[in-house]
């Protein structure tokens, strides 16, 4: 899609360092770059940062600039100064430039060209986007202390003289996490965004609502929150004591207010990832059920469990309240989210319920639906009807293909169906079990780890994924999307251990979904990746640090 180098682009003066090696593939001592970039030129000598250096920015890239500064300020602690006056390319000796003038929009949103030269750094990219992943890229070229938070005296703040010409391979570089099994406040999620940014992620997927817990303050049913949100105990057979989220009356659990909701997607938008929040449907609602069990085929009573499962928690599709109550929240969570995609779920379905509900019967005999599967398709096209018409797009689980896919959905590929929904056109994100489930063990050695919901999955097996089907004709390549890492959270009460399953799994993925498939090299990856943990050290994240099938208690004693 992108090629070639815009030569106008580069600023007299980068051109003074004396050698220069191409690396076509991430196979070098190179620069710890995660993910690897698209085009990488390493040159000698290198690029001091000083409490003089001097950062000039356009005055739209003035956030980004900021952003950067801020990060800069902390662990040098120089008051850099930035300039938005009128700037030449001579005016810049000494120091960095970002901005999305002469840009080469043969980048795509969200790339960018940075050169660094002894005697400047010059971030170019079409977007905000692009300036922002520039800037990551950047961070990662300095010393592993610029991730402190406080300040470092002694560290030199070199940056090697390279040329980068870099965007995503894929659109949609996406990490999961599911707030209801356990919860996750608004501070810890922001946390988790930071992270993501950091890695050049940009679909954060809210798992919002499931059967052990309601997230999502809704206004017009209030008792989403009041009953749904809390439950009798941590549950899952967990230690009470490994989580802090009880309510005053002792009860587990929490809820994100609007308006915590609002700051969340502030904070996201910032570091330029879009949320898609998840209101699951028609399965996985014992929570919603337990606050208004009238929506249910049985009238209730639900009571929230306190483990896994699947649980007949299920909306009833023969009586229009339940449309209109699904309509009323989801009026809600457009207000609340601005992006284009809304996942409905659509997952596991315990269709026992409507085979027994005489009602269920009598409307699929009404409309002609001959099995409960083309009743569940009924209903997520009724839903994704909804959706559009408010010009967003549904995004669905492996299981809206059953019965009949809803035309305009998205389907996220978790047990299969990307080529069958790819090559009818539709749109599908990756997030297959075997490679981007992280709630799986990082080891065959179980007793070595902490408790984990089953499964095994190694760094190594995160890294192999091939986003796009083998048996997906390659004009369909381009519904491909992109993939995702989920983290389901049943035996993960806390944000320490929810990071030790993430990290750094999800940094494979993120080379997955952003270098080009030549440049995958999982030697390469862990060498880098030996910096990429100094990185997390600084920041204060949490993360397995063997990469093979070891024990962990005895690497880190
Ligand atoms: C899923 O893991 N049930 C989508």
């Amino acid at each position: 899609m992108k090629s070639g180098r815009n030569t106008k682009s580069a600023v007299a003066g980068i051109f003074l360092c004396l050698m220069a090696a191409t690396l076509f593939a991430a196979d070098t001592n190179g620069p710890a770059i995660l993910p690897w970039p698209q085009q990488v030129t390493l040159r000698a000598g290198a690029f001091k940062l000083t409490p003089q250096t001097r950062i000039y920015v356009d005055p739209a890239s003035r956030p980004t600039a900021t952003f950067l500064t801020a990060r800069l300020r902390q662990s040098t602690g120089y008051p850099l100064k930035t300039r938005t006056k009128f700037f030449s390319a001579r005016a810049i000796e000494g120091g960095i430039l970002l901005t999305t003038r002469a840009a080469n929009t043969n980048l795509g949103p969200e790339g960018y060209e940075l050169t660094v030269a002894p005697d400047s750094v010059v971030l170019r990219a079409p977007t905000q986007a692009g300036l922002f992943y520039g800037v990551q890229t950047l961070f990662q070229l300095l010393p592993p202390e610029i991730f402190s938070s406080n300040v470092v005296q002694a560290a030199d703040w070199r940056m090697p003289c390279i040329q980068i010409e870099d965007w995503p391979r894929f659109r949609w570089r996406g990490f999961m996490l599911d707030v209801a099994r356990h919860f996750y406040n608004r501070q810890q999620v922001e946390r988790i965004l930071d992270a993501m940014a950091f890695q050049k992620l940009n679909r954060f997927h809210w798992h919002l609502t499931d059967d052990q817990g309601w997230r999502i303050e809704i206004k017009k049913y209030p008792k989403l929150t009041q009953v749904g949100a809390w439950r009798a105990g941590v549950g899952f057979g967990l230690d009470p004591k490994s989580t802090t989220a009880y309510g005053p009356d002792g009860r587990y659990g929490g809820f994100y207010t609007q308006a915590d909701i609002r700051e969340v997607v502030k904070y996201a938008a910032a570091r330029h990832i879009t949320i898609v929040p998840e209101i699951e449907m028609p399965g996985h609602s014992t929570a919603a059920l337990a606050a208004y069990p009238q929506f249910s085929c049985t009238g209730g009573p639900f009571s929230i469990p306190l483990k896994g499962g699947v649980f007949n928690g299920i909306y009833n599709p023969a009586d229009e309240a339940t449309f209109k109550f699904l309509d009323d929240v989801l009026t809600e969570v457009f207000q609340l989210f601005p992006g284009q995609y809304v996942h409905l779920g659509g997952d596991e379905v315990p269709q026992d319920t409507w085979k027994n509900n005489p009602a269920c019967q009598a409307l699929m005999k009404r409309d002609g639906l001959t099995n409960e599967d083309e009743l569940q398709s009924w209903f997520m096209k009724r839903m994704e009807k909804f959706v559009g018409a408010h010009g967003r797009t549904m995004v669905g689980w492996s299981e809206i293909l059953k019965g009949g896919l809803a035309s305009n959905a998205v389907v996220m590929d978790w047990i299969g169906g990307a080529t069958e929904a790819a090559s009818s056109g539709h749109d599908v994100v990756m997030t297959p079990t075997q490679f981007c489930y992280f709630d799986y063990y990082q080891s065959t050695n179980r007793a070595s780890e902490p408790l984990a919901i089953g499964g095994f999955l190694p760094l190594e097996k995160v890294y192999s994924l091939e986003p796009i089907p083998a048996d997906l004709p390659e004009q369909y390549a381009p519904h491909i999307l992109g993939a995702q890492g989920n983290l389901w959270t049943e035996y993960i009460p806390n944000l320490h251990y929810a990071e030790y399953m993430i990290f750094p799994r999800l940094t494979a993925l993120a080379e997955v979904d952003w270098s080009p498939d030549s440049a995958r090299n999982f030697d390469d990856f862990s060498r880098r990746l030996q910096v990429e943990f100094q990185r997390f050290a600084e920041l204060g994240i949490n993360y397995r640090p063997n990469l093979t099938n070891v024990p962990t208690a005895t690497l880190t004693q």
